[in-house]
C-alpha cells in the first residue's frame, strides 16, 4: 500500500514531464480503462462516419419505400448529386462529389471544439495527462495559447450554427411522420429520427457555451430574473453534458446505420399509418 512518507518522495523533475519521467503515478486504480474506451470509441466513430460519408449512397429512404427518411450525415441536402426527394430544391450545383462532406465539417467542428471531448482526446490521444495524478508524456505544456489550439476558442460560433443543424434534424423527423402514397405513420425509422434530434438538442443545450450564453456575465440574477430562470434550468443538464455526448454520438451513427439499411433493402422499416 502506498503511503504518505511514499508520496513525499515521489520526484519532481521542474520543467520536465509533470510527476516526473521515472514514476508517472502512484495510482494503483485502472485509471487507464477510461483513456482506452475513449480512443477506442472515438476511432471507431470516425471510421465509421468518414466511411458513411464518403460513400454518397443509401442514406434517404423515399417514396419508393412509403417513408420520408433521411440520414443526419446527408441532411440537409443541399447539392445536386442529392438523390431525388432528398433535397428541399437544388442549391449547391458547383459541388460534385458526397454532399456529407459540406455537412459534417459543422457537426464535426462542434465536437472538436466541445470542453467536454477537449478533456476527453487530450487525455486519451494525448496522453496529457491520461488522468488526474499521472504523469503527462509531454515534456512542456502550452494550453490553448497558440495555432492550431487556438481555435478552440470559436466553440461558440459553431454552438450558434448547431442550433440550426438541430433544427434542420427536428424538422426531418417531424415530416418522417409522412409515409407518401399511404398518409400519415409512425415507423421504427421516424422513431430512431425522434430520438437521435432529441439527444442532439440535449448535447447542444447543455452545452457550456449555451450555459455562458444564458447566464454568463450576469452581475445579479435578480435583476435577471428570466436569465436565472434559465440558467437554472440549463445547470443539471450541463452536469450531465459528458452523458449526453456519449449518447448522442453513438446514436446519430446508431441513425444514419439503421436508414443505410433500410434503404439498401437489408431490413425493412415495420411501422403503421392512420
Ligand atoms: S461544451 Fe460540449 S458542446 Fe459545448
Amino acid at each position: 500500500m502506498t503511503t504518505l512518507e511514499d508520496a513525499k518522495v515521489t520526484p519532481v523533475v521542474l520543467g520536465g514531464a509533470r510527476g516526473g519521467p521515472s514514476v508517472p503515478t502512484l495510482r494503483k486504480d485502472r485509471y487507464w480503462v477510461q483513456p482506452v474506451v475513449t480512443v477506442t470509441v472515438l476511432t471507431a466513430f470516425v471510421a465509421y462516419s468518414s466511411w458513411a460519408a464518403f460513400v454518397n449512397k443509401n442514406y434517404y429512404v423515399g417514396a419508393d419505400m412509403h417513408r420520408n427518411l433521411i440520414s443526419p450525415f446527408y441532411s440537409p441536402c443541399l447539392t445536386q448529386s442529392c438523390v431525388p426527394g432528398s433535397h428541399p430544391g437544388t442549391v449547391i450545383t458547383w459541388w460534385t462529389i458526397s454532399p456529407a462532406l459540406l455537412i459534417l465539417i459543422f457537426p464535426l467542428g462542434f465536437r472538436l471544439t466541445c470542453y467536454y471531448y477537449r478533456k476527453a482526446y487530450y487525455r486519451s490521444f494525448w496522453l496529457a495527462p491520461p488522468a488526474c495524478a499521472v504523469s503527462d508524456a509531454h515534456g512542456s505544456y502550452t494550453g490553448e495559447t497558440r495555432f492550431p489550439l487556438l481555435l478552440q476558442n470559436i466553440h461558440r460560433y459553431f454552438f450558434y450554427i448547431l442550433l440550426i443543424f438541430n433544427t434542420i434534424l427536428t424538422i426531418d423527423a417531424v415530416v418522417a411522420f409522412q409515409q407518401p402514397g399511404v398518409g400519415i405513420g409512425i415507423s421504427v425509422g421516424t422513431v430512431v429520427l425522434l430520438i437521435n434530434a432529441s439527444l442532439l438538442w440535449l448535447y447542444s443545450i447543455s452545452c457550456h457555451a449555451c450555459r455562458h450564453l444564458c447566464g454568463g456575465g450576469v452581475k445579479q440574477f435578480s435583476k435577471s430574473p428570466i436569465r436565472h430562470r434559465v440558467w437554472t434550468a440549463l445547470t443539471p443538464l450541463n452536469a450531465r453534458h459528458m452523458l449526453f455526448a456519449w449518447m448522442s454520438l453513438v446514436f446519430v451513427a446508431f441513425t444514419d446505420l439503421y436508414i443505410r439499411l433500410v434503404a439498401s433493402g437489408t431490413i425493412s422499416d415495420y411501422g403503421f399509418h392512420f
